[in-house]
């Protein structure tokens, strides 16, 4: 229980960690402060500043983070540092909610997950989709058992031009491309509407299609530096007896880029364009209910709130638990595996 405003660390200080800044000035200072920001970029760093002219600035997170005097870090820097980064947070006393993709590989989630464990502090990975109301909505009416057991699910992570406006196309930094960076949003969001099962079997295949599509209108530094997968099929068998296939593409075509449709027993429940079909006595019924508009900004300031809220209240992030983040990295690592190899993983 906290009787004063949470005390946040902001490190990273670019693209997302501005949607994060527009939902905690929202918030009001009475809830949420930004106590300490860190970015290697100057004019970033500056830009932070200004934004929260109370808050301590560094360039290293080493000397931004004073043991014992700020409640979460939000990491916002590339997946490459993510670890270190963690592992810093939570030893300096904080509760860690970090973006999306979580870790370069497993081990490095296992050693994260362990120290939280340890210390007793929370870990969230910035999965913000599951904070949707349509997420939500089909999450419960699952859980609920009313539509049948889940069978089938498709998800689907795209966009028409690679992300460039970061190095997420540049392993060294982010770790793996589209499946990584982007896929990974509705894969997590399947798995969780699904009940959370565990998986058991990977197999996916992977290509670049980047610069032959798309790359003559990125300068050279780019075309130099990218060197990610941008386009990934995949198959996940389930221990519930669920199987999965995904598709990720940053050179797509098709305008709807982010969603998942899972088929049960009884029904067909899709989350963009959010649908809600179900076998009736032989018949398809549509019982999509009305629900206010799924904004992705407003998701991530929806997840903030809600995390700020439960700290404040000394209630525990009940989102998202250990073994669901280690299923994901596990899936996120096996696809990687099995494109290289050419092989089937077996979890
Ligand atoms: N949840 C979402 O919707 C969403 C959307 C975009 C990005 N992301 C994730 O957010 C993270 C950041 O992505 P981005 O698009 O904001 O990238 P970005 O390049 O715009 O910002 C990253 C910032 O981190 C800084 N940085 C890098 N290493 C650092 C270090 N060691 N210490 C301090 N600062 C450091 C960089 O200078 C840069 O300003 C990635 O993991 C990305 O996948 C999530």
């Amino acid at each position: 229980m906290l009787d004063r405003a949470v005390r946040i660390g902001m490190i990273g200080c670019g693209t997302q960690a501005n949607v994060h800044f527009t939902g905690l000035k929202a918030l009001g200072t009475d809830q949420a402060t930004v106590a300490a920001v860190c970015d290697l970029d100057d004019e970033r760093l500056a830009a932070a500043c200004q934004l929260w002219p109370e808050a301590r600035a560094a360039k290293d997170y080493r000397n931004m983070l004073a043991p014992g005097d700020l409640d979460l870090v939000i990491v916002a820097t590339m997946p490459n540092t993510h670890e270190a980064i963690s592992l810093a947070s939570l030893d300096a006393g904080a509760c860690v909610l970090c973006e999306k993709p979580f870790m370069m590989n497993v081990a490095q989630a296992e050693a994260v997950l362990a120290k939280a464990a340890a210390t007793g502090l929370q870990v969230q990975l910035g999965t913000n989709m599951r904070y949707m109301p349509s997420s939500q909505y089909l999450h419960d009416l699952v859980q609920g058992g009313t539509i049948g057991e889940p069978v089938f699910a498709k998800a689907w992570g795209c966009h028409d031009d690679p992300p460039v406006w970061g190095p997420h196309y540049h392993l060294a930094t982010s770790g793996g491309g589209v499946l990584a960076s982007t896929l990974v949003h509705t894969l997590d969001l399947a798995m969780w509407v699904g009940g959370s099962p565990n998986p058991l079997t990977v197999s996916a295949a992977t290509r670049r299609l980047f610069p032959g599509k798309r790359g003559s209108k990125v300068d050279a530094v780019i075309r130099a530096r990218y060197d990610a997968e941008d386009l990934i099929s995949g198959l996940v068998r389930f221990d519930n007896g669920t199987f999965y296939s995904l598709e990720g593409n940053w050179c797509s075509e098709v305008t709807n880029f982010h969603s998942f449709e899972l088929t049960t027993t009884h029904a067909t429940i899709t989350g963009e364009p959010f649908a809600v079909k179900v076998d009736v006595e032989g018949e398809i019924v549509d019982q999509t209910p009305q629900l206010d508009g799924d904004d992705w900004s407003q998701s991530v300031h929806t997840q903030d709130a809600t995390l700020i809220a439960q700290l404040r209240a000394g209630e525990p992030w009940d989102m998202q638990d250990a073994r669901q983040l280690l299923n994901l990295q596990k899936v996120v690592d096996a696809c990687y595996e099995s494109a290289r190899t050419g092989r089937e993983v077996v979890l």
